[in-house]
């Protein structure tokens, strides 16, 4: 059975029925499904197994980067299963702004249309023109605009149940001439008229210091999801904690950070079983020693738990969790 501990980043030790690596759309679909489940995936650094998976594990690895130079700017069409970080360098390196701010993201390219990987003020879906996809269970190859993919926070139309057969095989990404660097978050409104290298530095230097790193320490980012609560709840949460962060979405509703809730509940620096919750991002938890699934959906659960009974805010995890027959809930 395939050893998987080194292909999802919390690496916890386990293994599924049989796993390939795909590298172009016809030998997906040669591949594609001799074993029940099946589970498509990248690197794996927003997937968890939490045991062994009874089924086969199709790995993407479509590579290759076209670059057209076009009027106002260069389009991009990248295979899916080149690295995400990866492509981020390259353009900086070739003076094309408009990825800076998405740096040392872990993971390929074809994952990052499906939550719509995001931080310090961007989201890859306001850089990505088109993703082509195929419908692995048809054979059907066809194209979905910036629109279509209807990307929203960590999230896009690849989590509804209508793509749940769909494979992403390359991500065309659009970077103007004229796009204007994205500073507005804390850690960037400081830099003095900075260039997409400035931008690039400055974001792989916070990241350093605040994420754990998955080759050192296995962890999958954050666990959970920023909880989005109307705004007359956070009001009411304000009278008892004026100090509690939130960032305004509309009229009725406000972003809490989660690592906010689970800070305030006490989790952070806490271990249990192997599993940690970081003690610089309590957000995101950590394979401190031999962590299995069980330990680690404990911590979930219990944070989980704690942050409903203070506060009345359900966190949802942002990771995908793996069991033996597929997809876990907390
Ligand atoms: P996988 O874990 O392999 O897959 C993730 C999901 O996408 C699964 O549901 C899988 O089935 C699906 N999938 C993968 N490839 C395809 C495909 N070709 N077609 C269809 N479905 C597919 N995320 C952020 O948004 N912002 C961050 O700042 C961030 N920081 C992180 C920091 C660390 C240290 C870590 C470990 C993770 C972080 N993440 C962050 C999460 C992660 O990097 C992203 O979700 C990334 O896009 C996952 O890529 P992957 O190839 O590893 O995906
Ligand atoms: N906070 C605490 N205690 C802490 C740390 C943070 O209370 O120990 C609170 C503070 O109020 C702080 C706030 O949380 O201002 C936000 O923290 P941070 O800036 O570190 O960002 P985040 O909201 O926790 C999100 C993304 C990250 C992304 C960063 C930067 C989600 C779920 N997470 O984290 O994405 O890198 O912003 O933009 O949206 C990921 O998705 O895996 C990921 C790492």
């Amino acid at each position: 059975m395939p050893d998987l501990s080194q292909r999802h980043t919390f690496g916890i030790a386990s293994r599924c029925r049989v796993l390939h690596e795909f590298c172009s759309v016809q030998q997906l679909l040669d591949l594609y499904p001799r074993e029940t489940p099946c589970y498509i995936m990248g690197e794996g650094s927003n997937t968890i197994f939490t045991e062994d998976y009874d089924g086969q594990v199709l790995v993407n690895k479509i590579a290759g980067v076209e670059v057209c130079h076009e009027p106002g700017g260069v389009s991009l069409r990248v295979g899916a299963g080149e690295n995400w970080h990866t492509l981020v360098a390259y353009t900086v390196e070739q003076g094309w702004g408009g990825l800076e701010n998405l740096a040392l993201i872990p993971g390929s390219v074809g994952a990052a249309p499906i939550q719509n990987i995001g931080a310090y003020g961007l989201e890859a879906g306001e850089r990505i023109r088109e993703v082509e996809v195929v419908d692995v269970a048809t054979g059907r190859q066809f194209s979905l605009t910036q629109s279509e993919c209807r990307f929203g926070y960590r999230d896009s139309i690849f989590k509804r149940a209508e793509a749940q057969s769909w494979v992403v095989t390359y991500v065309h990404f659009w970077l103007a001439e004229d796009i204007a660097p994205v500073t507005a978050y804390a850690e960037l409104a400081a830099l003095d008229n900075p260039t997409p290298v400035d931008i690039f530095n400055k974001v792989i230097d916070v990241r350093q210091q605040k994420l754990p790193d998955p080759a050192v320490l296995g962890n999958a980012g954050s666990f959970f999801k920023n909880p989005t609560i109307t705004t007359t709840q956070y009001n009411e949460l304000k009278k008892t904690h004026p100090a509690i962060p939130g960032f305004v979405v509309s009229d009725q509703q406000v972003k809490v950070p989660a690592a906010w809730f689970i800070d305030r509940a006490g989790f952070k620096g806490q271990c249990k079983d192997g599993v940690c919750c970081y003690h610089r991002q309590p957000l995101v938890l950590v394979n401190q020693h031999h962590a299995t699934g069980q330990a680690l959906l404990a911590m979930a659960r219990a944070i989980q738990h704690k942050v409903v009974q203070l506060f009345s805010v359900t966190l949802s995890p942002e990771v995908r969790l793996l069991g033996k027959q597929g997809r876990v809930e907390l």
